[in-house]
């Protein structure tokens, strides 16, 4: 046979077949969604397609590919073909703005069009300029509101933890009367004890989880709370005194005797000054007064400030006289009474005086060994400064502990003079007491 026929038949049976098969799109619409930044690949399959042309169009009716050809600018769209019946629109990187109704369209007449849903999920992010700055200083008694600004897709729930300065590991829920309103969180006349790290936390389903901390820092005026504000002691001894400082931010701590301020190292055979730091704002400021002279006795005046006030607190020292007449047997000390030289070249330096007063106390760190070791057992006597209580008796202990100790105010009521277990038993039973109310 002439092979010229044959080319003839077989182009014949081609064009009525094409003729014949008129291409087939699968109309079905489908949605998908994808996360934002990932590739999303949009289905199109036509059968028989013959010289007819595969064209999707954008979520504005605009154009993109036609062919296998690209006509957006957009380089990250392209057409790929896994199989020869696939006409798939590739995005690459894809952004909520790509969001919208995508067809893709075989130009037959009349035209087949198939809908393709494009939904783009965004995972939560915390828009750091439009929320509250870290940290944020308030002043005790103001109204304090705290934003983390989320952009998320779909929106994201946000909420609010609370760290206490104390319990950093423990993540609480806010406790204290505050109101959320999503990206919001307020609080109503903040006080001292709300300060500590307010955390935000913004999920919608996509993974990860947006957080933020704000430290909220609370300022006020300093108050100094449970000092003894009588101490007596014999002369020839040495003896410590304590106050306990809240303030913040933390400026001047300093004792005073009379106008002097007792600056540390300016007159170290005879004071030794001791700052203990408890927390970001409270502090004992202790002062060792060693071997009592006549002019060491009077009264000295614990002095905290910072810009918003000064506080002070004074504690007299009296000079303890021993009355030959009321027998040893009513002086007897509970421990022995030692006194140790201090060691005065301890290098912790802890500015306590004016002329440093634009340091912050915070830069200071004296260690509880540190203070322990310089101040074992001086033998201090306590008195709860209250004279009208008569003279009967001395009731006083000589602490052998050491010098730096919490001051219960139990330990000072009179009727616990003494008695160091009854204050103990007596709080172990409101403990019990309290476990029972609850
Ligand atoms: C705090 O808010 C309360 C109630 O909205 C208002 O009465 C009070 O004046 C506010 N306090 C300050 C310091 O703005
Ligand atoms: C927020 O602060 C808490 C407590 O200190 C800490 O456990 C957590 O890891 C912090 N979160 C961030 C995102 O820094
Ligand atoms: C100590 O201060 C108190 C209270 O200000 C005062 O009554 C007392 O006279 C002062 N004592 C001495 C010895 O200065
Ligand atoms: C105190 O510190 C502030 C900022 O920390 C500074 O602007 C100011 O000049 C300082 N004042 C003195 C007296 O050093």
């Amino acid at each position: 046979m002439d092979m010229s026929v044959v080319r003839v038949v077989v182009t014949l049976l081609f064009t009525v077949c094409h003729a014949w098969a008129q291409p087939r799109l699968n109309t079905v619409s489908t949605t998908i969604t994808q996360t934002s930044g990932y590739s999303a690949v949009l289905n199109c399959q036509v059968y028989d397609l013959g010289d007819a042309q595969v064209i999707w169009l954008g979520p504005m009716g605009m154009p993109l590919t036609f062919g296998r050809k690209r006509i957006t600018t957009d380089k990250r769209i392209s057409v790929e073909q896994p199989y020869s019946v696939d006409w798939n629109l590739h995005i690459r990187h894809v952004k909520p703005s790509d969001a919208g109704e995508y067809i893709c369209k075989v130009d037959t007449s009349p035209p087949q069009t198939k809908r393709v849903n494009l939904k783009i999920k965004v995972a939560p992010s915390i828009n750091h300029a439009l929320s509250t700055k870290n940290p944020l200083s308030v002043e005790e008694g103001e109204n304090v509101t705290l934003v983390c600004k989320v952009s998320a897709l779909p929106a994201a729930s946000v909420m609010w933890f609370y760290y206490h300065p104390q319990r950093p590991n423990n993540r609480e829920q806010p406790n204290f009367p505050a109101s959320v309103t999503g990206e919001l969180l307020t609080i109503h006349d903040i006080s001292k004890e709300q300060a500590g790290i307010y955390e935000c936390l913004a999920f919608n389903g996509v993974p990860p989880t947006a957080v933020k901390n704000i430290t909220v820092n609370v300022e006020f005026k300093p108050i100094i709370s449970s000092t003894n504000k009588k101490i007596r002691q014999l002369r020839g001894k040495d003896t410590i005194l304590e106050c306990n400082i809240k303030a913040y931010p933390p400026e001047i701590a300093i004792w005073k005797k009379g106008n002097m301020e007792i600056k540390e190292g300016e007159r170290d055979w005879k004071y030794y000054p001791t700052l203990f730091k408890n927390s970001e704002s409270e502090f004992v400021l202790g002062l060792q007064i060693y071997s009592l002279e006549a002019d060491d006795f009077g009264n000295y005046t614990c002095v905290a400030s910072n810009q918003h006030g000064t506080a002070s607190v004074q504690v007299l020292v009296e000079e303890l006289v021993v009355k030959p007449s009321t027998t040893t047997s009513t002086t007897t000390t509970r421990g022995t009474t030692t006194v140790t030289t201090p060691t005065s070249t301890s290098t912790s330096t802890i500015p306590m005086t004016s002329s440093v007063s634009n340091k912050t106390l915070s830069s200071i760190r004296t260690t509880p060994n540190q203070i322990k070791s310089t101040t074992t057992q001086k033998g201090v006597i306590i008195d709860d400064g209250d004279s009208s209580k008569g003279d009967k008796d001395p009731g006083y202990n000589v602490l052998t502990t050491p010098a730096v100790y919490p001051i219960s105010p139990a330990e000072q009521d009179p009727r616990n003079r003494g008695n160091c277990l009854n204050w103990k038993l007596s709080g172990l039973a409101a403990l019990v007491l309290l476990l029972i109310i609850m």
